[in-house]
């Protein structure tokens, strides 16, 4: 496997045509990433994700308690040194989870459909696929339209729908999806391919 620091820092291009460089999260990026989230993520949306990224505290305790092996952060810099996306893969050593990742990811606003959410995952599935995982777990809301968009164009399949789990900012209720990258999947086909010339 790849060691992160062969691969990263990264320089990539988005659609609008400026470069931002990825890297794993570091302990000093306190403040670009509490900007980010203050600044990118709307209240609703908040009200989607997991955590309050919203709280200072769970930004802090994020940057200092970095452990690249259970939990990477991989994030979207501009040349002024703002952060623009951050991704994260989630991994396990033991049991029977010990064969997936977990992703996530959240981009700025301002600069959706760039391109940026797609290359952040793309990243996370390399290093998934160079660990040896067989699948990647994702999880989204039934009213995020984009990012189910995005995980269907990047091969993921939903698995399972479970009805009316969450509950919005407004009382909604919302279906809960699961999808799933199966690494198998992608070498049967790539030897289905083989044998067919
Ligand atoms: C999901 C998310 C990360 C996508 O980020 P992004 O930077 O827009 O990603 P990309 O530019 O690579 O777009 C990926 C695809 O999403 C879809 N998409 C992006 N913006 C969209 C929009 N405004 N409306 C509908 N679909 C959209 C498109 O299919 C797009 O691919 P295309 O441009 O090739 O057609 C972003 O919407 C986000 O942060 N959402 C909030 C957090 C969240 O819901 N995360 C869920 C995944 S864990």
């Amino acid at each position: 496997m790849e060691l992160l620091g062969e691969i990263y820092p990264k320089r990539v291009l988005l659609k609008n045509g400026r470069w931002v460089t990825l890297r794993p999260l570091q302990r000093d990026d306190v403040d670009p990433l509490y900007q980010f989230f203050l600044t990118s993520v709307s209240e609703e949306e908040l009200l989607l994700l997991k955590h309050n990224v919203k709280d200072r505290f769970l930004i802090e305790s994020w940057c200092t308690n970095l452990n690249y092996e259970r939990v990477l952060p991989l994030v979207a810099i501009t040349d002024e040194g703002n952060i623009i996306g951050e991704a994260t893969l989630h991994r396990t050593e033991f049991g029977w989870s010990s064969r997936i990742a977990k992703i996530r990811c959240v981009t700025c606003n301002r600069c959706r459909g760039m391109g940026l959410g797609k290359t952040l995952f793309s990243e996370l599935l390399m290093i998934a696929r160079q660990e040896g995982k067989e699948k990647v777990w994702g999880e989204i809301l039934s009213s995020q339209l984009a990012p189910a968009a995005m995980l269907k164009q990047l091969g993921f399949e939903r698995v399972a729908v479970i009805p009316g789990l969450a509950r919005d900012l407004f009382g909604a209720t919302h279906d809960l999806w699961i999808y799933i990258y199966d690494f198998t999947k992608e070498e049967a086909m790539k030897q289905a391919h083989e044998d067919a010339y």
